[in-house]
């Protein structure tokens, strides 16, 4: 693999609200499941650090349950409330800022992809706009506008404590067929109150949440938020189908308080509608004017699904596509996933050319705080 373009434009700095990235290399969510009793420790600390000391612009933390009994499906996923795991948290955060690094949260809910009787608190029974999964199996009652009301007020509790310990702004997942995403998706939202209908209609709980963390946070702090056409269940959903779509669907989220869009695609050249080359991160930022994160497969020959699905590894490729867009500014910061959960030093590297000496991600590494 041959270095034979510029990364300059990768190390230019951004500005996002109150704070000013180094970078444009956002270091992508991943579950990484080493958090026991939800409690991220020490290693989990080092491990983010590494990160920050080699350069990434910015860190979103891998997904972080918001306080609620059905929230998490796995027991080792970090909370992001009670004193134990906010305080682990806090140290996390000093850490990184200790080594010239910038981090913000993902606030997680997972809805209906809880399996009933999982842990931790196997009694919860997963909750979703219409109590069904993926599949449109009922696991529980469609949830009530009480519980709604109670979930939002958690989302913007935990706003408020990321700022409260000092994390430089917090993402929304909006994605992957989690429970903000099954309010977005016709599948999982069969609501007929104002919570349903069409997609403008089904954005409503996210705008919901995105209002109440704007008023824990004020206006300067940071954010994000991740949606994805696609769900883990299947990966050929589709929230819209043309540009028009996407812009009525992305409005009112814009209207609500988003400062920056993170659009997951599995594969970062792959064109979102026909007629035009533009990806879903460069379509939103089009449509918005707001910035966009872009991510998949950035450096790597195969899409993490694959990995997912199939335990399967990707070699390392060259950038100079990503670069070139970014170059178009198409969208303005670049996540990289498994590039990075494998190798901490992947910035540093990209940086300096020494691209033989990037690690290939492999299956084991998902096992390892590397
Ligand atoms: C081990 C692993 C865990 C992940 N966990 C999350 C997560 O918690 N939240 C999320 O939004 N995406 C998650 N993802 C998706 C990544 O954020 C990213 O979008 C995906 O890996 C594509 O980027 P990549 O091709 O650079 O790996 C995960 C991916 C991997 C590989």
């Amino acid at each position: 693999m041959k270095k034979n373009y510029s990364v300059q434009s990768l190390f230019q700095p951004f500005t996002l609200g109150s704070i000013t990235l180094s970078n444009r290399i956002v270091m992508a969510p991943m579950t990484r499941a080493f958090s026991p009793d939800g409690v991220p420790g020490k290693d989990v600390l080092e491990y983010y650090k590494r990160r920050a000391e080699k350069g990434v612009g910015l860190i979103v933390t891998e997904g972080t349950v918001i306080n609620h009994l059905a929230a998490a499906a796995n027991p080792n996923v970090p909370y992001f409330h009670g004193d134990k795991a906010l305080n682990g948290w806090a140290k996390i955060v000093d850490a990184v800022h200790e080594a010239g690094g910038r981090i913000i949260p993902q606030l997680w809910h997972v809805g209906t992809q809880r399996i009933v009787g999982q842990l931790p608190n196997r009694e919860s029974l997963p909750i979703g706009p219409s109590g069904v999964n993926a599949e449109g199996i009922k696991v529980n009652e469609p949830m009530t506008e009480q519980e709604i009301e109670v979930v939002v007020g958690a989302y913007a509790q935990a706003a408020a404590d990321a700022k409260r310990l000092g994390f430089d702004g917090i993402e929304l997942h909006g994605a992957h067929g989690y429970l903000i995403d099954q309010f977005f998706w016709e599948q999982t939202n069969r609501r007929t109150d104002h919570y349903g209908g069409d997609f403008i209609a089904r954005t409503r709980f996210a705008v919901e949440i995105i209002k109440a963390c704007r008023l824990a946070v004020g206006p300067d702090f940071p954010i994000v938020f991740r949606f994805s056409q696609w769900k883990r269940r299947p990966f050929t959903a589709k929230l819209v189908e043309t540009p028009e779509q996407l812009a009525q669907f992305l409005l009112p989220l814009v209207e609500a308080g988003v400062d920056v869009f993170h659009c997951s695609t599995r594969r970062f050249w792959e064109p979102e509608f026909e007629g035009s080359s533009l990806n879903l991160a460069g379509w939103t930022k089009k449509l918005t004017g707001k910035p966009t994160i872009t991510v998949g497969s950035v450096g790597l020959d195969e899409e993490f699904i694959r990995f997912f699905a199939e335990g399967k590894g990707a070699r390392n490729v060259n950038i100079d596509g990503l670069i070139e867009r970014l170059e178009r500014e198409e969208f303005d910061l670049v996540a990289v996933g498994r590039a990075l959960l494998v190798d901490p030093a992947w910035v540093d590297k990209i940086r300096n050319g020494c691209v033989e000496e990037l690690i290939p991600f492999t299956h084991e590494a998902s096992k390892i705080l590397y």
